[in-house]
């Protein structure tokens, strides 16, 4: 059985501050769970990483901390980066490596992606790689073929043991912050195709294993038809992780 994940990624919003009080919040939320059978991860923008690990860690295990992107080198001349030895060290356990809005606005590629996948494994942390499609290319009908090249070529060159350590994300585009989610049915529907695809090259018991996340305005109404779904295993959620009661209804549902 996979374990169910729920993500929330704060994309550019909230102060430190605010940030600290939206955790001590789910923290407060989260302490009447004796058993959360859950993986809760809050990925806030990287000014606020060091304070959100320490307000975390009041926790008792329940939040883990994730940073939204990263550069591939280690160090060096790199003006404005961060590297993934930097995340791992400061105590950030998840990166989210090619959203949506990084390939689109930064021009960050599959190729690109592929090296930064491997950095982030090779510190030790889990990459979260999204995929998804733009409202064209699901109207063009060859939405199929984008994720498949997405995942092919920012994934397909890392060996079997590394797979066992990523979780892919499926957005598609047109649902991101746009209030329009995938129907349970097309989300299941690339998911699957997802999963056959990392069957196909890593072997069906890796397949099963792997995490594979829906995002795209995932709401507390939304969350349990769609998490209910046979190969949706959590969400990685924009907007509402941004409002304590939101993201704890999400994590219920
Ligand atoms: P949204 O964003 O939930 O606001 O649609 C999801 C995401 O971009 O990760």
């Amino acid at each position: 059985m996979r374990k169910k994940i729920v993500a929330g990624n704060w994309k550019m919003y909230t102060t430190v501050e605010e940030g600290i009080s939206l955790v001590n919040n789910l923290i407060a939320g989260l302490s009447k769970e004796e058993n959360l059978n859950k993986t809760v991860i809050v990925i806030p923008p990287a000014l606020h990483l060091t304070s959100i690990i320490q307000t975390a860690k009041n926790s008792a295990g329940k939040i883990h901390v994730g940073a939204q992107n990263c550069y591939f080198e280690k160090e060096g001349a790199y003006t404005g980066e961060i590297s993934p030895r930097m995340l791992s060290h400061a105590g950030v356990e998840y990166v989210i490596l090619g959203h949506s809005e990084r390939r689109q606005y930064f021009n960050e590629s599959n190729q690109l992606l592929a090296k930064k996948t491997i950095a982030v494994l090779e510190e030790k942390m889990t990459p979260i790689y999204c995929c998804g499609e733009t409202l064209e290319q699901r109207e063009s009908g060859k939405y199929k073929d984008v994720i498949k090249a997405q995942i092919e070529e920012g994934l397909f060159d890392l060996s079997a043991a590394q797979i066992s350590n990523i979780i892919v994300a499926y957005e598609p585009v047109w649902a991101i912050g746009t209030g329009k989610t995938a129907s349970p049915e097309q989300a299941q529907e690339i998911h699957a195709f997802i999963r056959s695809l990392f069957a196909l090259k890593y072997g069906a018991a890796i397949a099963e294993q792997l995490p594979i996340l829906y995002g795209g305005s995932v709401k507390p109404g939304n969350a349990a038809e769609l998490f209910s779904q046979a190969d949706i295993d959590g969400g990685l959620v924009g907007g509402a992780a941004l409002k304590a009661d939101d993201f704890l209804g999400i994590i219920n549902a």
